[in-house]
């Protein structure tokens, strides 16, 4: 039997990664041969790692937390969208072994809430909270859709507005503080801070969201995270995790890496079987 092309996902903590069973799900789907595996690499193994892997033959990486910045750092050469956003999660070796890195967390986003939700976001007043590397690689990606309006907060206003300046040659985009935000409303609201990861709520005020629009939480876990919650409670049309963004991010590395792009949605609905709560109201 041919040997199978080898793929991996670098980070750290990485035990709990659901991108092995994600590219293995499309690789059945498309009967693609490749082997996908989860490899705990801590920045100070960053690189030595990522060398020995492609020296050994791999064909492509995801990197994850904390290696997107280093990822970025070293790779022969980006994409516009990673340059943009300062960060890679993807590594592709090139045909004269170049390392290409390129971030397909925005595209993946949009993919989840345009697609897998049919949401407008050219008539959408959009929130986005953070302003931290998850936040930057979000921002260019929603300013091509030309949202009608994009604010961004955050708890150290300052970053929130270095941010706005950065990017709004994209298009109109407003940095502020948590406490400017009184008196505003927003369609949809994208939680891009990491304040869920230690399950903390943001102090938002209760009339933020438009009666009937959408969260979002970059984040995900096997149970909602402190923003749904916030969502749920505060009558939110839909308040979702980012499982089908990770699931879209997913799906275009595979894409990048095989030139064949696979169906996410029976990939998303397996995920969120598996862990018994589906990410919508
Ligand atoms: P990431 O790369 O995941 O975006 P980061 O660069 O460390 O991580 O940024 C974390 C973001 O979450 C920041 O916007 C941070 O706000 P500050 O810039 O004020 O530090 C935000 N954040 C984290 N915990 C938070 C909390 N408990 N309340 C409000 N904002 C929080």
């Amino acid at each position: 039997m041919a040997k199978k092309d080898r793929y991996a996902v670098f980070g750290s903590p990485i035990k709990h990664s659901k991108s092995p069973r994600i590219h293995q799900l499309f690789a059945e789907q498309t009967q693609q041969a490749l082997e996908y595996t989860a490899k705990e690499v801590t920045s100070e193994r960053f690189k030595e790692s990522v060398v020995a892997f492609f020296a050994k033959g791999g064909r492509g990486l995801n990197c994850t937390l904390p290696l997107k910045e280093l990822a970025w750092a070293f790779a022969d050469l980006t994409t516009k969208r990673a340059e943009l956003s300062r960060a890679v999660n993807t590594l592709i070796i090139q045909d004269d072994d170049r390392i290409l890195g390129d971030n397909t967390d925005g595209c993946g986003l949009i993919t989840d809430l345009t697609v897998n939700h049919d949401l407008a976001l050219t008539k959408s007043r959009i929130l986005i909270l953070g302003a931290g590397g998850a936040c930057r690689g979000i921002l260019a990606p929603i300013l091509e859709c030309s949202p009608h309006q994009l604010v961004l907060a955050n708890r150290t206003q300052q970053k929130a507005s270095d941010l706005a300046a950065e990017f709004c040659i994209f298009g109109d985009i407003d940095g502020c503080g948590f406490a400017d935000l009184k008196g505003q409303q927003f369609d949809l609201i994208i939680n891009a801070t990491s304040a869920s990861l230690a399950d903390e709520m943001l102090p938002l005020q209760d009339d933020l969201l438009t009666p009937g629009g959408i969260c979002y939480d970059l984040a995900y876990g096997n149970r909602p995270t402190a923003f749904v919650r916030w969502g749920v409670e505060h009558n939110a049309k839909k308040s979702l995790d980012g499982l089908g963004m990770l699931v879209e991010q997913a799906a275009e590395a595979f894409f990048l890496w095989r030139s064949v792009r696979p169906q996410t949605k029976p990939v998303i609905d397996a995920l969120n079987a598996a862990r018994n709560f589906v990410s919508e109201v």
